[in-house]
């Protein structure tokens, strides 16, 4: 199976392809780095590599590492051109089968581990953080990184994209929240006992670590990253704790999260496409050492609106897990979108509609698993509408869906970072959910059902082939 063990040559790959620009020219890490990444966002144009940081000779950034479908084929080992639906093919072969257990190097084996920092030594400003966007609380490394902590009673490994601010020489600060896998550790079982909790975070993982830790699967990350490399994947050991990080990643930084103590963090530009946050007191990383790559390249993220790789990959991982649930659960589906310009809100579903209310045992479903905070529209459409061609989803939400007996809503989980969220439900993680259901209902006369009018469904098969077989010599530009 086809996978980048670094990012080096992940930006190899992506240069092949025309998918990289190297940018030589002196760029300065308050928001100029940030402005070419978010240009590049919005423009889905090729990743950036910054070579030449101001005040940080030595150092690199590598913008918007997977902000596209192609950039997400070419990780998967795929043609960059591939369709969503075969991207998703690839991740769903790739995320089956018994996940092989981490394999762990000897540390003169670890790039990682090329430089070591601790002690009074230890300067996170010596790092290249970007101001990314103007108004942010702060300058953030983690962006595009994923942070290692272990279950204090049960020894489970979770790696998780939890973002980070500079707080000092010493200390980050991000919020934590408290559904999330590190929030349950955090809030549920460290907080109480006043007990720290280890971390390590790792800035530069190579693309598919990346994809898994910030996946909603129910594998363990380091698993799932093996399972869909193929082969293990290779970590090495902390130097100052017990966690072991990815040997051929970037930067590491450990230390251990204070879990009674918290520092204001924010504004930031964030993964709606607002600044919703406020500043407030959030979690407290401090750190102990710093290890990394000698040349390190810091990977940016910027976050706003769609589409940048958190939206992409949040939206692509959290639609295919959706479809595993509700396939184990043998509903009769055709498929799951989550549009990434929804930034993860909307879940679109095609379904046979073989019995009543169908849609609403999907809704439910959904809302109701681990992943039901991220999103909170959910979209049912018929097996006759292709779920990630948006004009036919979209004619099908107005014209489908009854605007009394087809919108369904429901209290739920939700994050504090719902733009449309009341400040009440932001605080206390509280979000409402909805319905629409697009389907005809299953009572309605066969006969009764309005008939969709288009080319493929309203003339016999005989007269479609006929005038496909001569529309290209007509000179109409055939898809
Ligand atoms: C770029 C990016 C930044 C994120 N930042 C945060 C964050 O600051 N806090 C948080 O709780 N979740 C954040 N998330 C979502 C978590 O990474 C996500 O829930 C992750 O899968 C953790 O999984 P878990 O819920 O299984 O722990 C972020 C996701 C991405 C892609």
């Amino acid at each position: 199976m086809k996978y980048y063990k670094d990012n080096r040559e992940y930006i190899a790959a992506l240069e092949k392809n025309n998918d990289l620009v190297r940018i030589k020219e002196e760029i300065d890490w308050d928001m100029e780095a940030g402005a070419i990444v978010r240009k590049v966002c919005e423009d889905k144009a090729p990743s950036p590599v910054m070579e030449n940081i101001k005040d940080y000779p030595g150092h690199r950034y590598f913008g918007a590492p997977i902000a596209t479908y192609p950039r997400l084929a070419t990780v998967l080992g795929l043609d960059p051109n591939s369709s969503i639906p075969e991207i998703a093919d690839e991740y769903l072969k790739r995320t089956k089968g018994n996940p092989p257990a981490p394999k762990i190097l000897d540390k003169s084996e670890a790039p990682c581990k090329e430089n070591i920092i601790t002690g009074n030594d230890v300067d996170l400003l010596k790092l290249p953080a970007p101001m990314v966007h103007e108004g942010d609380g702060g300058r953030y490394l983690g962006t595009w990184h994923f942070i290692v902590a272990k279950d204090p009673d049960n020894g489970d490994v979770n790696w998780g994209m939890y973002r980070t601010m500079v707080y000092d020489s010493k200390t980050m600060v991000g919020p934590v929240l408290p559904f999330s896998d590190m929030g349950k550790m955090l809030h549920g079982k460290c907080a109480p006992r006043g007990k720290t909790l280890p971390f390590a975070m790792v800035i530069g993982p190579d693309p598919i670590s990346a994809i898994a830790s910030c996946a909603p699967s129910s594998i363990p990350e380091p698993e799932l990253a093996g399972l869909m490399m193929g082969e293990s994947v290779e970590l090495v050991k902390c130097e100052t704790c017990d966690l072991e990080v990815p040997a051929h990643a970037e930067i590491i930084i450990e230390g251990e999260i204070l879990p009674d103590f918290q520092l204001d963090e924010a504004p930031f530009g964030e993964y709606t496409g607002y600044r919703t946050s406020p500043r407030e007191p959030r979690t407290v990383y401090r750190v102990n050492c710093i290890t990394y790559r000698n040349d390190p390249i810091t990977t940016i993220s910027n976050m706003g609106v769609p589409t940048d790789e958190g939206q992409l990959l949040r939206s692509f991982s959290l639609g295919l897990e959706l479809e595993k649930l509700l396939r184990s659960q043998g509903i009769p589906i055709t498929g799951v979108f989550m549009p990434p310009e929804s930034t993860h809100h909307m879940m679109v579903v095609g379904v046979k509609p073989i019995y009543s209310n169908i849609a609403a045992q999907i809704a439910q479903l959904a809302f109701g698993s681990k992943l039901g905070p991220w999103f909170h529209q959910v979209v049912v459409v018929d097996d006759s509408i292709d779920i990630y061609n948006y004009a036919e989803v979209f004619h099908a939400f107005t014209t489908r869906c009854h605007p009394k007996d087809g919108i369904h809503v429901w209290d739920g989980v939700g994050t504090p970072l719902n733009p449309f969220a009341t400040k009440f439900e932001r605080t206390w993680s509280k979000g409402p959910k909805v319905l629409f259901d697009c389907t005809f209902p299953v009572d309605w006369d066969k006969n009764d059902l309005p008939r969709l009018v288009s080319f493929k469904t309203i003339y016999p098969q005989d007269i479609q082939e006929k005038v496909l077989a001569r529309w290209a010599d007509w000179g109409f530009n055939r898809k």
